[in-house]
Formats: C-alpha cells, sequence, structure tokens
C-alpha cells in the first residue's frame, strides 16, 4: 500500500468484473481513457496466451475522479467488465443457488503452484472455486488500469516506464544492458523482446512447451526513466524504495525473484566491478558512466534509470497435470485443469510497469506533496534547482 497514492483492487476472475479504486491522484492530471485501454491490450497480448484473451477484450469505464479528460483529486474509481460473465452468471452469481451451479465449475484438485491448496486451508473451504477466482491473475487488469494512472502522472513530470523480456525458458537476450531507445519498436514483437534472434528462440521455447502440454517462465526487465533524483530514503527500513519496488514486483502473480539493476550480478562480481563510479564533466555535471545499481543506491534514485529484472515462474495449469489429491476422499488425482496460458512472460512486463509506475508515483508525490500538478511542478522545479547545485545541470 502506497504512503500518498494509495489502491485496492476487488473482482473475481468470472465475475462481473475487476475494480480498483486509486486515492490520492493529485487534480489536474491528464487522463486518457484511451491510454487506459491501450494497456490493458497490451497485458492481454503476448505469445502464449489461451483461449479466456481471445474472449475477453478489456475496456476500462472511469466511475469517478475525473471530469473532461483531468483528475479531480477525488478518488478515482475504474471497472473492467469481465465479458466472459455470462457464461458464469449462476456460478458466480452472490444469491443463493441450486447445488447444481455450484457443481458446474467445481474444482476439486488443488494444482501445485496455485493457491488452491494453501486458499483452501486459509479459508477453509473445500470448492477450490472460491480460491482460484480470487488467486487468479485476472486481477492483474485492475493493477494495469490503475498503473495507466501512475504513468499519466508520471509522464506529467518528465518519467516514462517501459518494459521487456529478457529470458523465455533457455532463450535468452545477449549479455549487455538494453537501451532505452531500443525500447521503442518493443511492442512489434510478439514476445515483447527487442532482439529479433532471441525473439525466434523464444517463441520456439514457448511452442516446444505448448507442444508438450507444459508452461514455460523466463525474465522481464522494467525501467523508468526521468524518475528524480532522491525517490524513497535510507532513514527507515520502510522508506527504501528497492525494497518498496522489489515488493510490488515480487506481488505479482508468478514472479518469484527481484532483482534492482545487475543484483543477480552481485554475488559473483567484485565491489570494482560493481560499483558505479562517479565522474564530473564541466559541461554537463556529474556522470555515472555504468548503471548497474539500477538507479538506486541506498534506497534513493541517484537521477540514473531505474531497473529491476523479474523471474517469472511457469505458470502452474498443465495439461500434463501434476499429481495432486482429492481433498474430499484424499484419492490421489491428476490436479485439475482450467482453461490456461502457456506462456505469460510478455504479460507480466506490461504488470511490471504497472507496479513500478505505482511505486515511483507514490514516491514523487511522497517527495514533492501538493494536491494538484501544478503544485507537484513547482516543487519539483524547486528540488531540480537544488540538485543541480550539487550534481550541475545534468
Ligand atoms: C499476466 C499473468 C497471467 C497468468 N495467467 C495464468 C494462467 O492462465 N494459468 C495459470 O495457471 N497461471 C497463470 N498465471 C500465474 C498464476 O496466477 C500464479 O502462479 C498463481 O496465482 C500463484 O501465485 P504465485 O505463483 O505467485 O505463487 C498468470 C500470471 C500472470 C502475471
Amino acid at each position: 500500500m502506497g504512503l500518498v497514492l494509495r489502491f485496492l483492487t476487488a473482482g473475481e476472475s468470472h465475475g462481473p468484473g475487476l475494480t480498483v479504486v486509486v486515492d490520492g491522484l493529485p487534480a489536474g492530471v491528464p487522463v486518457e481513457r484511451e491510454a487506459i485501454d491501450a494497456d490493458l491490450r497490451r497485458r492481454q497480448g503476448g505469445y502464449g496466451r489461451g483461449g479466456r484473451m481471445k474472449i475477453e477484450t478489456d475496456a476500462v469505464e472511469i466511475l469517478s475522479g475525473v471530469r473532461h479528460g483531468r483528475s479531480l483529486g477525488s478518488p478515482v474509481s475504474l471497472v473492467v467488465r469481465n465479458r466472459d460473465h455470462e457464461n458464469w452468471a449462476d456460478v458466480m452469481s452472490p444469491d443463493p443457488q441450486p447445488a447444481s451451479a455450484r457443481e458446474r465449475r467445481r474444482l476439486r484438485y488443488p494444482r501445485p503452484g496455485h493457491a488452491d491448496l494453501a486458499g483452501a486451508l486459509k479459508y477453509g473451504t473445500d470448492d477450490l472455486r472460491n480460491v482460484l477466482e480470487r488467486a487468479s491473475a485476472r486481477e492483474t487488469t485492475a493493477r494495469v488500469a490503475a498503473g495507466a494512472l501512475a504513468k499519466a502522472l508520471l509522464r506529467a513530470t518528465g518519467t516514462e516506464v517501459r518494459s521487456h523480456v529478457v529470458r523465455i525458458g533457455r532463450a535468452g537476450m545477449p549479455e549487455g544492458l538494453v537501451a532505452w531507445e531500443a525500447l521503442d519498436c518493443v511492442e512489434e514483437s510478439p514476445v515483447r523482446c527487442v532482439d529479433a534472434a532471441a525473439a525466434e528462440a523464444m517463441i520456439a521455447e514457448i511452442d516446444r512447451a505448448k507442444k508438450d502440454g507444459d508452461t514455460v517462465g523466463g525474465v522481464v526487465e522494467v525501467i523508468a526513466r526521468g524518475a528524480p533524483p532522491g525517490l524513497g530514503s535510507y532513514v527507515q527500513w520502510d522508506r527504501r524504495l528497492d525494497g518498496r519496488i522489489a515488493q510490488a514486483l515480487m506481488s505479482i502473480h508468478a514472479v518469484k525473484a527481484v532483482a534492482i539493476g545487475e543484483g543477480f550480478a552481485g554475488g559473483v562480481t567484485r565491489g570494482s566491478l560493481f560499483h558505479d563510479e562517479i565522474l564530473w564533466d564541466a559541461g554537463t555535471g556529474l556522470e555515472r558512466p555504468t548503471n548497474r545499481a539500477g538507479g538506486l543506491e541506498g534506497g534513493v534514485t541517484n537521477g540514473e534509470e531505474v531497473r529491476a529484472l523479474a523471474v517469472v515462474k511457469p505458470i502452474p495449469t498443465l495439461l500434463i497435470a501434476l499429481r495432486s489429491v482429492d481433498l474430499a476422499t484424499k484419492e490421489p488425482q491428476k490436479a485439475s485443469v482450467e482453461r490456461s496460458d502457456t506462456c505469460v512472460v510478455p504479460a507480466a512486463g506490461v504488470v511490471a510497469e504497472a507496479m513500478l509506475a505505482l511505486v515511483l508515483a507514490d514516491a514523487l508525490l511522497e517527495k514533492t506533496g501538493g494536491d494538484s500538478l501544478d503544485e507537484v511542478l513547482a516543487h519539483l522545479e524547486a528540488t531540480r534547482a537544488g540538485q543541480a547545485r550539487l550534481a550541475g545541470p545534468r
């Protein structure tokens, strides 16, 4: 939960829709419905998605907090309807239904790697439908919608957020940092990978997994350019921005590891080759020739691009179902199979953008305060002037 910009999502995967309330967005931020829908579409895309994504073409409804294309400073509430819900009206009805409605889509055999078993134990139900409906990554639709609002605020203050796929299964990008400009064409790739040969190998990985009835994971990188220095703080553990970003990314379904910058290499590289030296150029001011730290030192943004990697596990619904148990009879069973994707790594990158944008927007507002975009911009300008005295023009 953000300190200033807060949001809560609600909604089940096959319920009427996904809802999010975003509180703390200043007044005057330009909000375009089309920009939110564009991100929703990107979340639904990517090579390796299954049948559900063909049913749903997500479109946002803005219920409050925006008037004539600008935020009002009041809570923004957004809804994305589940078009598939009409086929599930009785199964998901809030009102009592005949037993047939409960039985029709009942899930009996918990899928290893899903929330099915842990959720059943937690909430005391043997109807796994009650767990998976909310545990499903369909919830990330609401996050992406909220993230589009955060992106709008960031964009108005000069910060952009992008993502790309670094690895799918055994197919990875060549070593080395991917330049921001190279990401211009990322949406042209069906796997959202900017290296054509790597993208081809990634598609082949997905095809192989699909043919085997299996799934495949990967790694995404999410990058923010233009974030002002000084977001986050080292003064308390919960204000460190590296920790807040890691939590936000780790909270995405199927994300199992997060690194800031080249964090994964930190365990094997010597300090002299790991840290980013500080140079002075009389014309442009302080310079960092490398950015292995991913724009964060001491949990504070240092003005470089904020970069984080997230490892996405292979999704747990498999056609070649793993061993499980019937929770009612305790008989061995193959895990239930729900309509599913083969690979969600490209989509996870879009969700990661939303989460990074929400954390950065929150940290920005925490630094600047302000009830309106104009107040935020005025504070930012004063902050930048102060920083220029230390760091040069940049
Ligand atoms: C965008 C996205 C789509 C996903 N779609 C599916 C899916 O179709 N089938 C599936 O089994 N898991 C899917 N997952 C992963 C599960 O939601 C996730 O593994 C599950 O909720 C358990 O959470 P955990 O993996 O974080 O422990 C998806 C994840 C993301 C980010």
